[in-house]
């Protein structure tokens, strides 16, 4: 098959020759929606924002907003989107584009696209209530954190997204949240350009990697996107397994949770709806909330970045992975999956098809993130702490850290040093001091070697402080 259909803007449009590594920005500009704008082509500005529809778990839809310049046009085969153009005319403004407008929102205009698609997301977020987060029509003004503006503002961004009221009844784009969103359609597409495959179930994804052990696997597309435009990257074969039902799964156990590895995080943060605080505190550290909303583990695990986010996180949980292959599963500890620098435990024709979190839940838990900027950026240093106390002596404690060795690591000394003595901040500090001195911290353009140290040793003392009442000794 060469061609394939995406609504956008309510209309079907035909693709024909598709590429592998179009991205669907590209594509709805060539198609003259030059309304979603190339800022930055690396996930980071938000001026491509366009609205995607999902399933919301519940036979309807949602409105989601993600970056275009990083999604792989054949990756919506089958889909529908809808770009600023789609939300509203010049002689009939949507809401947003109206506030937008009478606030001062927008100079030069460059963003503004991006910042309409945003606020419209959240504006048809089903779960907005009146005085949450802080604004009295439930705004969340971090729906906006992957939006960069250089020239107007935020401040009259952030009024025109406050005066928003709810959609009325009429408002045709709120009604699509009722009708199914577009199931995934299984896709095959060979050119000179490498093949591209949307399998429709996880033995056909598992039989493709067995033939194609080199494949690049798709899920997302926030690593990938990055790479493909920035980087030039180009695979012989990709796989999309962001769709496959089999890597959906959320599922509570009597002693354990499993989570799908191709879930997207806000799809994770929504359904876990706090139930892992540790996870609940990292969800909003996590990049933006367009990077979010198609962002999955699997991709976070799969790069074994030293830097991700998930692997401090999900050390300190001491979760497992459950690697497939054609020839079966199996679990792997996530403290024995990374074997060096970006290498893992994968072997050829596997992926990762869930990870799994032990039941009980360690009671104190935190996530501390050191980066440049408080949101919408990469660590320097992360560090994932979840604990038990017996009375007042260390039951059990994890700590997993990120950004301090080739791969993410367990601070096994400063464990040591605290499991089975008082809490106190006598055993605090010195394990604090220990931890310091864990992992083989480099100095590049994000920290210094000593500046991560520091930042391990200020990590557990937070940790001592904020979530435990101080103990003396
Ligand atoms: C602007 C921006 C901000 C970011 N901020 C953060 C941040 O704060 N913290 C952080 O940790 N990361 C961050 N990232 C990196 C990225 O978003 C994450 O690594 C993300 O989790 C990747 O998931 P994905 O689904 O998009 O992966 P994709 O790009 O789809 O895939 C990346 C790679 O992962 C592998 N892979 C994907 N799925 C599987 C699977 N099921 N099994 C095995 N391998 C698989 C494949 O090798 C694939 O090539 C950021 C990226 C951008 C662009
Ligand atoms: S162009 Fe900057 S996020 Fe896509
Ligand atoms: S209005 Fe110019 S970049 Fe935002």
């Amino acid at each position: 098959m060469d061609s394939f259909t995406v609504t956008v803007n309510g209309q079907p449009r035909e693709v024909q020759g598709a590429r592998p590594h179009t991205t669907l920005l590209n594509w709805l500009r060539d198609g003259g929606l030059t309304g979603c704008k190339e800022g930055c082509a690396e996930g980071e500005c938000g001026a491509c924002a366009v609205l995607v529809s999902r399933p919301d778990g519940r036979g309807g839809t949602r409105l989601e907003s993600v970056n275009a310049c990083l999604v792989m046009l054949p990756a919506m085969n089958g889909q529908e989107v809808i770009t600023a153009e789609g939300l509203g005319t010049p002689n009939h403004l949507h809401p947003v584009q109206h506030e937008m407008a009478v606030r001062g929102g927008s100079q030069c205009g460059y963003c503004t696209p991006g910042f309409v698609v945003s606020m419209a997301a959240e504006y048809y977020r089903p779960e907005r209530r009146e005085g949450e987060h802080h604004a009295p029509n439930g705004f969340d003004i971090h729906s906006l954190s992957g939006n960069l503006c250089r020239c107007t503002g935020y401040r009259p961004i952030q009024d025109a997204a406050h005066a928003l009221g709810t959609p009325p009844e009429s408002d045709t784009i709120a009604m699509l949240r009722t009708r199914p969103a577009p199931a995934p359609q299984a896709l095959h597409l060979s050119g000179p350009d490498g093949d591209f495959h949307r399998p429709a179930d996880l033995p056909e994804a598992l039989d493709l990697l067995a033939e194609h052990p080199d494949a690049t696997l798709l899920a997302g597309g926030t690593d990938w996107g990055v790479e493909v435009n920035i980087r030039h990257a180009r695979a012989g074969v990709t796989i999309a397994v962001d769709a496959l039902d089999e890597l959906r799964e959320l599922e509570w156990h009597d002693d354990h949770v499993r989570i799908g590895a191709g879930l997207n995080l806000s799809e994770i943060e929504r359904r876990l709806d706090g139930r892992i605080p540790l996870m609940a505190e990292w969800f909003p550290q996590f990049a933006s909330r367009l990077i979010r909303n198609s962002a999955t583990l699997g991709g976070n695990l799969g790069t074994a970045s030293p830097i991700g986010d998930s692997p401090p996180t999900l050390l300190a949980l001491d979760a497992s992975l459950i690697l497939a292959s054609r020839g079966g599963e199996r679990d792997v500890p996530l403290s024995e999956f990374f074997k060096g620098y970006r290498q893992t435990e994968l072997r050829d024709g596997e992926l990762i098809r869930a990870v799994r979190i032990p039941l009980p839940l360690a009671p104190v838990t935190g996530f501390y993130k050191y980066a440049k900027r408080r949101f919408d950026d990469i660590s320097s240093v992360a560090v994932g702490i979840a604990m038990e106390l017996d009375g007042n002596m260390v039951g059990r404690i994890r700590i997993g850290l990120g950004g301090v060795a080739a791969t993410p690591i367990r601070a096994l000394k400063a464990e040591a040093a605290l499991i089975g003595q008082p809490w106190t901040e006598r055993t605090v500090r010195e394990a604090a001091r220990l931890m310091g001195q864990e992992g083989t911290p480099l100095s590049d353009h994000r920290a210094s070697a000593e500046y991560r140290a520091a930042m391990l040793e200020q990590a557990l003392l937070k940790f001592f402080y904020e979530k435990t009442e101080v103990v003396g000794g």
